[in-house]
């Protein structure tokens, strides 16, 4: 079974999509994963970075979105997932020049609209409200399919809580959860919190304890100022915290800029490795400890990846 991963936060810019390509990028080439990245977002980030524009068009154009495999599964019920799928995407080559496997299912403009379809479709044939936990629950099954082919499913989430988003969060073994250091982004930390965590409150919240919560908080665009230390140590009295944190630098904005000459993972990352290496190291480490070597990971690993 694979580890799936949500990238998720309702706010915008504060890098998503960023640490999910890095996850990739690290996880398939120094770990040696197999590593599918899922682009859920309208704004096909992750697809572009991974494909490069011309290279996600293509894609769009032969139907191989997350939009186009949603609404044929709706369709028909035999669809086949791997056919949606792009391989060997991304800019990064491993030792001796291997293609590390870092496969995508891209990303497409009109999943917003499509989701909406596919909802008034649904409550249209069923009664009430229940289509509204019927669509997730249907999008959920439908993201785990690629549960046998890969170890690391990455799924990068929109800013919004869109159904699709909701169902990532919902199927998620683990949830990271990317903010800057600013108040405006403590808000934001605490919904997102509340959906992983499937409670309405934060004093539901706060009888979960930290070390068996979903989800982890991970600081981004630090800069080291004595401002932004006291705000991280407040989102961790509340909220499980990483231990890495990510600084704010040119090698890490790096990660957006896809090239067609493939290079070296450090060539890539540049003053962003140690970064990009401690990101690595931490997930790897908790991703590790939820593996049991005979059956995959163990059954409980939707709760039990917190160190
Ligand atoms: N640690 C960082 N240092 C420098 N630039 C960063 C960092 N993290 C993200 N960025 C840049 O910030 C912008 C927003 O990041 P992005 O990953 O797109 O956020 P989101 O997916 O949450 O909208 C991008 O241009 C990205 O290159
Ligand atoms: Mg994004």
């Amino acid at each position: 079974m694979a580890l799936y991963l949500a990238v998720a936060n309702r706010k915008g810019g504060v890098g998503k999509s960023t640490a999910s390509i890095m996850l990739a990028h690290s996880l398939s080439t120094w770990g040696g994963k197999r590593v599918l990245v899922v682009d859920i977002d309208s704004q096909c980030n992750a697809s572009i970075i991974l494909l490069g524009g011309c290279g996600w068009r293509e894609a769009r154009d032969g139907r191989k979105t997350i939009s186009d495999y949603f609404v044929d599964c709706f369709k028909t019920p035999h669809t086949i997932p791997e056919t949606y799928l792009v391989k060997e995407t991304g800019d990064v080559v491993g030792s001796g020049g291997r293609r590390p496997v870092l496969d995508l299912l891209p990303g497409s403009l009109l999943i917003d609209e499509v989701q909406g379809d596919l909802f008034l479709d649904l409550a249209s044939s069923s009664i009430g409200k229940s289509s509204i936990i019927d669509l997730s629950q249907r999008l959920g099954k439908l993201l785990r399919r690629w549960d046998a082919s890969y170890d690391v499913v990455i799924m990068d989430c929109a800013p919004g809580l869109s159904f699709v988003t909701h169902a990532a969060i919902a199927i998620a073994d683990r949830v990271i959860v990317p903010f800057r250091p600013d108040y405006v982004s403590l808000m934001a930390i605490d919904r997102i919190s509340l959906v992983a965590e499937g409670v309405t409150n934060l004093d539901e919240l706060a009888a979960i304890p930290i070390s068996r919560r979903r989800y982890m908080c991970l600081p981004n665009f630090v800069r080291g100022r004595g401002q932004e230390r006291l705000l991280i140590e407040e989102v961790g009295l509340t909220h499980p915290l990483t231990r890495v944190q990510l600084s704010h630098r040119d090698g890490i904005a790096n990660a957006f800029e896809w090239s067609a000459d493939a290079r070296s993972i450090e060539d890539k990352y540049g003053d962003g490795v140690a970064d990009l290496r401690g990101l690595y190291d931490e997930v790897s480490a908790s991703m590790l400890a939820t593996i049991s070597p005979a059956k995959g990971y163990a059954d409980d690993s939707h709760r039990a990846l917190s160190a």
